[in-house]
């Protein structure tokens, strides 16, 4: 299960600096003050009275964070209490819910609980991502990897590249892929059969990613002349070619689901960075097991460079090259 991150910069972490809002906007939350922190509206002196916070009592919390780890898998420690509480703060009030109670009341009852639930999804995960996001470790995908498979395919009479992106976010990196793919074949791209799977938890991260509009933030990280080649302007923003977009299918799919991970198409290389380090040991190690089953025997695993699979797995052999490494499927 996915563990709450602090994330500073991805979209969960928009919420976290949102503390009050004037009373007119506060629709049935006023004076309903049992759980809220009164502490909060202290050193107000305009005479308004400020819409206070939910506070998560214990209680709520154990309830609140097994819901969401039986639907999910993503796990909240006690430790990061306080940041579900703000996280889901917000969306408290939206609905005009008065405890978090009532949210959990709400998820389990309500019948357009599958709406709530991607919303709560959006809360609880970090979507933090870009275009070329760790470079050295792209360069022994596309200059090692990548290349040395390309030959070994062409020797076996077989054009085909199937990749797997797991916890792909608004799919800067699967289109980041794809891009390397099409520099390392060039024009012979067109007698191959790519397919690069990619999926995430998040239904509004894949409407993004289907979309494939990025401003210059996400692409701050790629070189000039690859914005040049395979993006169209749009105003301010960046559009990625139909040439690469097409190389893609992008689609739901939650790591905590087995069997859902074992209806993946084979994959030839699996990427899955900076997902898995927000999961505990036993998710972790189901999550690398499925990779490992997905994965064609000579096949290679990417995860992020500060995660690793060390302690759970002796499946894989690593591969260290100058710069990073990456997991290999014997066979
Ligand atoms: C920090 S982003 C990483 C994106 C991309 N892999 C990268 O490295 O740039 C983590 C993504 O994992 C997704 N995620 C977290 N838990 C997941 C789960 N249990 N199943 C599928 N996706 C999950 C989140 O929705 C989020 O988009």
């Amino acid at each position: 299960m996915a563990l709450l991150s602090s994330g500073k910069t991805g979209a969960g972490s928009s919420v976290l600096g949102q503390r009050t809002a004037p009373a007119a906007t506060t629709g049935r939350l006023g004076g309903l003050m049992g759980n809220y922190d009164k502490g909060e509206n202290r050193g107000i002196t305009s005479g308004l009275s400020l819409r206070k916070t939910a506070k998560i009592s214990d209680e709520e919390f154990a309830q609140l964070s097994a819901f969401i780890y039986e639907k999910t898998g993503i796990s909240i420690p006690d430790k990061r209490k306080y940041l579900l509480e703000n996280r889901l703060g917000s969306r408290l009030k939206e609905l005009g819910l008065n405890s978090f109670k009532e949210y959990y009341d709400f998820l389990r009852l309500d019948r357009n609980k599958t709406l709530e639930m991607d919303k709560l999804c959006e809360k609880v995960t970090t979507n933090e991502t870009s275009f070329y996001r760790d470079i050295r470790q792209l360069n022994i995908f596309q200059n090692d990897i990548l290349k040395e498979f390309i030959k070994a395919q062409e020797a076996a009479g077989k054009k085909e590249i199937f990749i797997w992106s797991a916890g792909c976010s608004s799919g800067e990196e699967p289109y980041t892929l794809a891009i390397m793919i099409s520099e390392v074949l060039g024009m012979s791209i067109i007698g191959w059969n790519i397919r690069i799977a990619a999926n995430d938890l998040s239904p509004a991260m894949l409407a993004k990613a289907r979309e494939g509009l990025y401003t210059e933030y996400s692409l701050r990280t790629t070189p000039k002349g690859i914005v040049a080649k395979y993006f169209d302007k749009e105003g301010e923003d960046y559009r990625i070619k139909s040439r690469v977009k097409k190389l893609i299918n992008f689609g739901p799919i939650n790591l905590s689901d087995a069997a859902a991970l074992k209806r993946v198409p084979k994959s030839h290389i699996v990427f899955c960075r900076n997902v898995i380090i927000y999961f505990d040991d036993p998710m972790k190690q189901g999550v690398i097991s499925a990779f490992y089953d997905n994965l064609v025997p000579g096949g290679y695993l990417f995860l992020g460079h500060s995660e690793s699979i060390h302690k759970l797995s002796t499946a894989f052999k690593p591969v260290l090259k100058p710069g990073g490494m990456c997991y290999r499927k014997e066979g």
